[in-house]
Order: structure tokens, then C-alpha cells, then sequence
């Protein structure tokens, strides 16, 4: 964490991913993204449920392809890229997902679901190296190696979600999006998991997209945060400008919300309410699309969708206010 090195890793410029949803027309779940993940750093991703992070993070690592939009990877345009280097690519990004009981194929062993992307790139020559990095994995995420053999039942959330973060890893990638990989744990094992996780990326250097519904999760992970609204990016800044100095309507909605530890500060504090619904994302029009929602909004919103702009230095935001 605190990361200073500005080389970028993943530079995503006007993403688009629209599904087409039978007789109801377009869903623009990714609806003109852009950001820069820099090499060592974790960026997290907030967003209310259906806000398009998972469907982003997802579109990035190019497990759906992109429907418009640019995606370096290392320099390299992923969404131009053949077979080839398509292989180079799926080998170096990897992918942690939100459900542990769900992630898991329930009829292999642990070893097997670990040694998965290994098997796949034949990133081994003989049994007896494959089983040494599947303990060497277990090993680095907290189990051990007579959990090899079990299956994924046997197992609780927490330490399901190890076995995922190991499988990721198998491969030796470099960039790893985190798809709210605690939302489905007890809270008493959230911050072991997040803590596996920053541990992780100190020894390995490993680059995060770390995905969560709500900014109390993000804030002890993140360089920097970016905040999502209905297939738009919202706001980006780093994590203690966005928490300390919040400039879009919807992201000082978000973070009202949040329980403060301090009784005092919490007793006293304005919550702003996040009044109205959200939209639909299906053939939606031109405007600000939380304009429907938002307190300040003016006749200009509905109409013009605010770019994302730098308003001061590192900080964006995409609202007319500024
Ligand atoms: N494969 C899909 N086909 C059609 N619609 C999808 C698909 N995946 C996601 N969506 C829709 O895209 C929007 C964004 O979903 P998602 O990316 O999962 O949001 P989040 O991860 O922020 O909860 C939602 O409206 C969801 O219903
Ligand atoms: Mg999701």
C-alpha cells in the first residue's frame, strides 16, 4: 500500500460494455470508462449494487470483450491482440470472485482447483513440481498441505476464499481484480482476508482492482478509489483526498452513510440521504445520471453528461458543479 510508483500498468480509456437484452433493447452496464491503474497500486472500485463493477472489472481483464473503448495492458492494446498474445495476456491477470461457495467446483479437490491455470498453461513438467507449488500456495495463504486433498465443503468461507486467492496466484500474475472478495465472509474474518491480500501484494508486487459495494470496505486497501454510478465513473482521487474532501453529490451521499468510530463525530454528523431510485441502465439518454437523485441538480444535468474532469490535482469528477 502507499504507492509512489507512477508507471501504468492498465490504462482503460472510454470502456463501453453493453448487453443486449431481448426485447428491451441495450443495457449500457460500462458506459464510457476511463481510468489508469499504476503498477504496484490497489484502485478501488465502489459502487452501489448494479452500478457495472463486477461487469467492469470483468470486461478489463477481457473475460467479456469490450463493446467500444481502449484497454492497454503494459502498453499493449488487449482488445486488438491475437491468440498468441492473448494467452500472454490471460496468464498475467487473474481474477478473485465475490462468492467462495459459488467459485469453487465442488466435485474437484483443493489441489486441483488451485492447480487449474497451472495445468492450462503447462507451467510444469513433472507431478512432483506441480504438487511442491501447490503446497508452496497453500502455504502462502494460510493453509496447509493436507488440505490438498480435501474438497471445497469442508471448508469455511474465509478459508474457501484463500483457496481462490491461491488459485489466482498459481499462474504468477502481475494484476488481479478483487471482486468484493469479503463481502460474503463474517465481518470477524474481513480483515484477515483484506490483510492476506495487502500482505500478498507487498511480497509478490502484485496491482489490485479491488471491487466493493460500499467505501468503508475500500478505504483501508486503497491507493486510490474511483466511484461508480449507473456504468459511469463519478469520481477519483486517492483514498484520503476522496474520504477527507468528497466532491461529487452521490460520493458525499456514499460516505454519509458510513458509520464514523468516533461516537462523537457520529452523533453530530449530517447524513445526507440518498433519496429518489436508481435509474435503469436500459436505453438510457444523454444527462447526468444521477441528476434524478441529486439534490443540486440543475436543467443543464438532465440534458449534458458531465465529463470526468480533473479538478484539482489527481482529483476527477463528472458533475456540472464544477
Ligand atoms: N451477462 C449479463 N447480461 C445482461 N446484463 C448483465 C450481465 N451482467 C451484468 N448485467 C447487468 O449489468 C448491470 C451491471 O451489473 P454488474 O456489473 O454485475 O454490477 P455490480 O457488480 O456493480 O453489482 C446490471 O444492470 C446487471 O443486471
Ligand atoms: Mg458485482
Amino acid at each position: 500500500m502507499k504507492n509512489n510508483n507512477q508507471e501504468v500498468l492498465v490504462h482503460v480509456e472510454h470502456l463501453k460494455k453493453y448487453f443486449s437484452v431481448r426485447k428491451r433493447g441495450t443495457l449500457k452496464a460500462v458506459d464510457g470508462v476511463s481510468f489508469d491503474i499504476y503498477k504496484g497500486e490497489t484502485l478501488g472500485l465502489v459502487g452501489e449494487s448494479g452500478c457495472g463493477k463486477t461487469t467492469c472489472g470483468r470486461t478489463v481483464i477481457g473475460l467479456y470483450p469490450a463493446t467500444d473503448g481502449t484497454i492497454e495492458y503494459d502498453g499493449k492494446d488487449v482488445t486488438k491482440i491475437g491468440n498468441e498474445e492473448q494467452k500472454w495476456f490471460k496468464k498475467r491477470v487473474q481474477m478473485i470472485f465475490q462468492d467462495p461457495y459459488a467459485s469453487l467446483d465442488p466435485r474437484m479437490t483443493v489441489g486441483d482447483i488451485i492447480a487449474e491455470g497451472m495445468d492450462n498453461f503447462g507451467l510444469y513438467t513433472e507431478p512432483k513440481e506441480r504438487q511442491a507449488r501447490i503446497n508452496e500456495l497453500l502455504s502462502l495463504v494460510g493453509l496447509n498441505k493436507e488440505h490438498a486433498s480435501r474438497f471445497p465443503h469442508e471448508f469455511s468461507g474465509g478459508q474457501r476464499q484463500r483457496i481462490g486467492i491461491a488459485r489466482a496466484l498459481a499462474v504468477d500474475p502481475e494484476f488481479i481484480v478483487c471482486d468484493e472478495p469479503i463481502s460474503a465472509l463474517d465481518v470477524s474474518i474481513q480483515a484477515q482476508v483484506v490483510n492476506l491480500l495487502i500482505k500478498l501484494q507487498n511480497e509478490l508486487g502484485l496491482t489490485y482492482l479491488f471491487i466493493a459495494h460500499d467505501l468503508s470496505m475500500v478505504k483501508h486497501i486503497s491507493d486510490r478509489v474511483g466511484v461508480m454510478y449507473m456504468g459511469q465513473m463519478v469520481e477519483l482521487a486517492t483514498s484520503e483526498e476522496l474520504y477527507s474532501n468528497p466532491q461529487h453529490p452521490y460520493t458525499q451521499a456514499l460516505l454519509s452513510a458510513i458509520p464514523i468510530p468516533d461516537p462523537e463525530i457520529e452523533r453530530t454528523k449530517t447524513v445526507l440521504p440518498l433519496e429518489g431510485e436508481v435509474g435503469s441502465p436500459i436505453n438510457c439518454g444523454s444527462g447526468c445520471r444521477f441528476a434524478s437523485r441529486c439534490k443540486y441538480a440543475t436543467e443543464e444535468c438532465s440534458k449534458v453528461t458531465p465529463e470526468l474532469k480533473e479538478i484539482k490535482e489527481g482529483h476527477f469528477a463528472a458533475c456540472h458543479l464544477f
